[in-house]
């Protein structure tokens, strides 16, 4: 079956990146691409296009204007999905989803391109397995208005390899448009992206350092050791095989980036929900699941609901 409807759900940074190659690779317009978002995100896109920046890219002639979507605030209003890309936050999914209801019950394939652990169960309640592919996003992104910008040297994502993904990325994504890449072994992949999340995000958002401060600070280094010490206890109870020297490739990852400031950081800021539940706070509940205490990631989890006034 030919894929004709593909929804972009939640557009924002990601989901204006995957909407710029999905149109590019849509040049007879033989799809229709829905954007579900905001009305403020899309009356910019609306207006003047949506304009992707590859990274450090200041030749106008080479960043990449796409028209042509159409567009809604809600859900609803969509006539109807083949594929739905989820880019919106982790906190936003269950109440995304159950929006969503009447479109999912056709069983379109549904396309997890977000951060965070237990995502894919939670799409599960409405979907088939097989429906559900979960991918991780090396592609740092920034949208302001209607201009979408690579702001990292990657621009990869990693999706999971099934007889339904091998099947549908070919007919969603032309070849040198998206570097998509199909791996067997994404959940390992994914939990190796969280461990980087877990260790750094409510750390830095807590204590507002950069990530070059939080590793210069000695006492931070020790809680973070112990956030990675219980997410690899977690993971091994989930049979993942995260590598022995996990904690160090994370203080290398970190170190190549020491001015940056994770997301979570502009998020409270902004005084908008983190996805914090999602990554320490999946660990503490997979952690009692499992019969053994997580106290860091509880600790973090906790300053962080009460950092965002849940407690
Ligand atoms: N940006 C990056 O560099 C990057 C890189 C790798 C992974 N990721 C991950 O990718 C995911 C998306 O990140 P992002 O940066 O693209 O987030 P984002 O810019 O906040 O985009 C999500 C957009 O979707 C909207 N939204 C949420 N629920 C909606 C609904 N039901 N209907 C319509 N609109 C809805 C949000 O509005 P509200 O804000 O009003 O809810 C927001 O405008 C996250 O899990 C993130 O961690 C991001």
């Amino acid at each position: 079956m030919s894929i004709k409807d593909i929804v972009i759900y939640g557009t924002g940074a990601i989901g204006s990146v995957l909407a710029t190659f999905l149109q590019l690779s849509n040049a007879e317009g033989e799809k229709n691409i829905h954007l579900v978002g905001r009305a403020s995100v899309l009356d910019s896109i609306k207006e003047n296009g949506l304009t992707f920046i590859p990274y450090q890219e200041t030749n106008q002639q080479n960043w990449i204007t796409t028209t042509g979507f159409n567009y809604y605030t809600n859900i609803q209003q969509v006539p109807r999905a083949d594929v739905i890309f989820c880019t919106m936050k982790a906190h936003s999914l269950q109440r995304s989803l159950e929006d969503a209801k009447d479109l999912l019950s056709s069983n379109p394939t549904v396309f997890i391109t977000m951060n965070g652990l237990g995502l894919a169960e939670i799409v599960e309640k409405y979907l088939t397995r097989e429906h559900i592919i979960e991918c991780i996003v090396l592609f740092p992104s920034k949208l302001e208005n209607n201009i979408v910008r690579n702001t990292g040297g990657n621009s990869t994502i990693i999706a999971e390899k099934n007889e339904i993904s091998k099947r549908l990325i070919p007919q969603l994504f032309k070849p040198d448009t998206l570097d998509i890449q199909l791996d067997k072994n994404c959940k390992q992949r994914q939990w190796q992206k969280a461990v980087m999340n877990i260790g750094m995000n409510a750390i830095s958002a807590i204590t507002m350092k950069t990530v070059g401060e939080v590793l210069a600070t000695e006492p931070l280094r020790k809680i973070i050791s112990q956030l990675i010490q219980e997410t690899f206890l977690v993971s091994q109870k989930e049979g993942i095989n995260l590598p022995e020297d996990m904690e160090e490739k994370f203080w290398d990852f970190c170190s190549k980036d020491p001015n940056h400031r994770p997301s979570t950081q502009q998020d409270i800021k902004r005084g908008k929900p983190t996805e914090t539940k999602f990554l320490n706070g999946y660990i503490v509940r997979k952690g009692k699941e499992y019969g053994f205490a997580t106290p860091a990631n509880a600790s973090i989890t906790t300053l962080m609901d009460i950092i965002e006034q849940k407690i």
